[in-house]
């Protein structure tokens, strides 16, 4: 049932060629410049008059809908607000009629999100349900949604999940642009293109496994990470550091990179293993003077970069490089690196990575 791998972890993260593909298939045909996305086209109307978009999730969810949040901002010049669902329902948010909430779940049963959305339901809001159990609590509570059609994820760290909210997420962001017209035909056609190309590519990342594992042997005895992004790769910077939490138990942390200097900086020693999410982007020049702060004060950097960086691999201690894409598809490939990162360390140091101790794959408690 594993499927040869050793662990449900590492079957789902290879299976992510697989599953994006299914996440696109039916929806894009780049050849025709076509995006089809069935279960919101009643609301497409809805969507693009939006007053504002708020994003409700928790955990990798929540970090799908950071991405979003930058992707729809970009794309759809709609405001967008992202929120934990816990701390959503319970502050007496300002929501009503206009705002569209989306709600974005794995297994659609998460109780903190559940209760965020009908809340906001009874205001008077849109619902959108991005789940990926068919038939979920979450799914059916929704006006209209997309799944994300990842299959079955078992390992209690999500993994192909995550990629598959992102290529949904921005399938929706696509599709309302170009409804609205905040997108040229050219940029819209570009983007079909590189969501085309990215199972490939993800597959080629995937082939950077024994790297990783080289650089997960290293560092496993560290006692702290810290992970770093910035733009669309600071979500990915929360996630690695979340991933590396629940599976090796070892303490992470994720900043925008910028936000080092008003404090975490001071962590920053020769023990201390900094990864960098820094793939070339608009905010490339940005993160190469972040990582000369980290190397002046003797950090161990580990930095994700784009195949054929001239510069980072000069400075940093490891360098793993990804295909390049994209900024705003980027996410889907930088995070597999550190997907692979935490799931290594985790087996390196013995544990039970598919389960990890205190955590259960869905919660539905408040
Ligand atoms: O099923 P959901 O996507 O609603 O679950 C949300 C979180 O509980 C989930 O992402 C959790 O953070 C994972 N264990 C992360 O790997």
């Amino acid at each position: 049932e594993k499927g040869g791998y050793d662990h449900f972890m590492l079957k789902e993260i290879f299976e992510q060629p697989q599953t994006i593909f299914d996440s696109l298939r039916g929806r894009l045909d780049a050849k025709n410049g076509q995006l089809t996305l069935g279960g919101i086209r009643e609301y497409a109307d809805v969507l693009k008059n939006a007053n504002r978009i708020i994003i409700v999730a928790c955990g990798t969810s929540w970090h799908a809908g950071l991405v979003a949040e930058y992707m729809i901002e970009e794309l759809c010049r709609i405001p967008v607000e992202v929120e934990y669902a816990s701390e959503f329902r319970y502050r007496n948010p300002v929501v009503g009629p206009g705002d569209v909430i989306i709600a974005v779940s794995q297994s659609g049963e998460t109780a903190d999100t559940l209760v965020a959305m009908e809340s906001a339901k009874q205001k008077g809001a849109i619902i959108l349900g991005v789940c990926n159990v068919v038939g979920s609590s979450i799914a059916r509570l929704s006006h209209a949604g997309a799944y994300t059609h990842a299959g079955p994820e078992i390992g209690v760290a999500s993994t192909k999940a995550f990629t598959a909210q992102l290529v949904v997420l921005c399938l929706i962001g696509l599709k309302v642009a170009s409804e609205k017209g905040t997108i040229t035909q050219q940029r819209f056609q570009h983007l079909l293109d590189e969501l085309q190309d990215i199972p490939e590519k993800v597959a080629a990342t995937l082939q950077l496994n024994d790297a990783v594992k080289q650089v997960a042997d290293k560092y496993k005895d560290a006692r702290d990470f810290l992970y770093l992004g910035r733009g669309y790769n600071f979500p990915v910077a929360l996630e690695g550091a979340l991933k590396l939490k629940e599976i090796s138990y070892i303490h992470a942390e994720g900043y925008p990179a910028a936000e080092m200097k008003h404090g975490p900086i001071a962590l920053v020693d020769e023990q201390l293993p900094v990864v960098f999410v820094a793939t070339r982007d608009s905010f490339y020049e940005k993160i190469v003077s972040n990582i000369q702060e980290i190397k002046a004060r003797k950090g161990k950097v580990i930095a994700i970069v784009t195949e054929g960086d001239q510069i980072i691999p000069g400075m940093a201690d490891d360098v793993i490089e990804v295909p390049e894409a994209d900024e705003l598809v980027a996410p889907v490939i930088s995070v597999i690196p550190l997907q692979l990162l935490a799931y290594h360390i985790g087996v390196l140091k013995g544990y039970d990575v598919d389960k990890p101790r205190n955590l259960a794959k869905s919660v539905t408690v408040e």
